[in-house]
């Protein structure tokens, strides 16, 4: 549980991803005993709410969402939220007088600024809280991603927060690392010793790693026009997910010690430039299909403009880790909206048998599934029962999570906020990290917007443009599907 009493400031209080993922997060932590009596929440928006309102809003916007709730927590945990009306950048400085009010006197206690908010306003935030005085020893700062649009102004956000928080007071959020079965693959990799001796390229023929979503962009079209797949997903969640897989053992679940050897992974990536983005790198956009209209049509608050006809809402890159252990071995990630299913998964597929004595051996596969369904699978060859000839069919050997541990799967976001709480970033990206994973990512973003040709059109509903497939067709392997 967390002791010390703490003040939560978070900026864009009222956004999308507070409201979604912060606030109930925080009311799950909160229902199990996680935040001291005196911890509060405080939004800060342009909204011009008052504390009442912003609880009115919490009450009718988030509440139902919940899954079971009682009322005396949750009118306990309303009564934990403020609301401060702010405007980062203008020479208005009520907001900050309130808040420097409000926080007056609580200079001991944990003091947490998450920048719910894009990423220009994280300097100019910073700079100002640094300003007002509100910058205390005790202060620490999460970064919310995308930070930065490429690896300049990645560094030049890094400098400006950087010259008011430590690196040890900055915390940069990348959710993924949150997830249950992310931290399983950890546990799962460095807590077992038969998987190690195999975890290497003469084993393992190729990863896949894919986050796939039903979901578009409805609504999102402002923020997505200038990220596509690459800068929402891959450059953070694919990446990280890339490094827990690709990572040397740590010599200690410690800070650094994990994100030592994850930085080292990124560093070893091999750049895919010039020509080559064309060979190892796919991108495409969905139209309309299935009922729902295309990304072009998709409901927003901003028009179409060219940038939107050059995003790519998919994205599936074949990389390499060029070091000792992965030489030779294709990492396949892809990612994309509006596919047939929702599913994250890690699939690690092994090599076939050096000598196969029977015939329709396939290899092993190991997959990961992240979500829904967490768990493990591993595909076995077995013998189909029957007296006659020996026939072989894959069989999983299964371990589901939800049927094993039988618990409520916590929220990235609330292991994620305790350990802000508790000052431990070992799950929070390094800032050399990020701007590896710029590094890498950079190039192929720059092929893809100078280049004429546009992403590859695929209809909602299917799973992607053609060209993914044949990244891994050219060299006979398929990516893993649903069984
Ligand atoms: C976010 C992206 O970081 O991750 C979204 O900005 C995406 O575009 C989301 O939908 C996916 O997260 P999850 O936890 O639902 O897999």
């Amino acid at each position: 549980p967390q002791r010390h009493a703490a003040d939560l400031i978070v900026f864009g209080g009222t956004g999308d991803l507070s409201m979604r993922k912060l606030i109930p997060a925080l009311y799950h932590c909160d229902r199990d005993g996680r935040l001291a009596d005196e911890t509060r929440i405080i939004a800060m928006s342009r909204g011009g709410l008052t504390d009442a309102d912003f609880r009115g809003k919490v009450d009718s916007e988030v509440r139902p969402a919940l899954h079971g709730d009682d009322d005396e927590g949750w009118q306990r945990f309303l009564r934990r939220l403020h609301h401060v009306s702010l405007d980062v950048g203008s020479s208005d400085r009520g907001g900050w007088s309130a808040l420097t009010h409000l926080l007056a006197g609580y200079e001991d206690r944990d003091r947490v600024f998450y920048l719910a908010s894009p990423p220009m306003t994280f300097g100019p935030f910073c700079r100002e809280a640094h300003e007002a005085g509100l910058v205390t020893p005790r202060s620490r700062v999460v970064l919310e991603k995308p930070l930065g649009r490429d690896l300049v102004s990645a560094q030049a956000i890094n400098d400006e927060v950087g010259e008011i928080f430590d690196e040890r007071q900055i915390f940069r959020i990348d959710h993924y690392l949150g997830k249950e079965t992310v931290q399983n693959l950890l546990v799962l990799r460095f807590a077992n010793a038969f998987l190690e001796p195999v975890w290497n390229s003469l084993w393992i023929d190729h990863v896949q790693i894919t986050v796939a979503e039903t979901v578009g962009t409805p609504g999102r079209r402002g923020y997505y026009d200038h990220a596509g797949a690459l800068r929402d997903m891959v450059q953070n969640h694919l990446l990280q997910l890339l490094c827990l897989v690709a990572m040397e053992p740590p010599s200690r679940n410690d800070r650094e010690s994990i994100r030592d050897e994850k930085v080292k992974v990124l560093q070893s990536l091999r750049p895919i430039v010039g020509s080559e983005v064309d060979r190892f790198a796919v991108r495409g956009q969905y139209t309309a299909g299935e009922g729902v209209p295309g990304y072009l049509d998709e409901p927003a608050s901003t028009p179409t403009t060219d940038i939107s006809h050059r995003v790519e809402t998919y994205a599936a890159i074949r990389a390499e880790v060029k070091n000792w252990r992965w030489a030779g071995v294709p990492f396949y990630l892809r990612t994309g909206k509006r596919l047939p299913d929702r599913r994250s998964e890690i699939v690690i597929q092994f090599k076939d048998v050096p000598h196969a004595i029977f015939p329709g051996a396939a290899p092993n596969r190991l997959v990961l599934r992240l979500q829904p369904s967490e768990g493990i699978h591993l595909l076995l060859m077995a013998k189909e029962p029957g007296a006659g000839e020996v026939t072989l069919r894959p069989v999983p050997l299964s371990l589901s999570f939800a049927e094993t541990f039988q618990s409520r799967v916590p929220d990235a976001y609330e292991r994620l906020l305790m350990d802000v709480l508790a000052g431990n970033p070992t799950l929070f990206m390094r800032r050399d990290e990020v701007e590896a994973a710029w590094r890498w990512i950079d190039p192929i973003i720059e092929n893809w917007e100078g280049s004429e040709s546009l992403p590859e059109p695929y209809p909602a509903g299917t799973a992607g443009p053609a060209g993914a497939h044949e990244l891994l067709a050219r060299s006979g392997r398929t990516w893993h599907e649903e069984e």
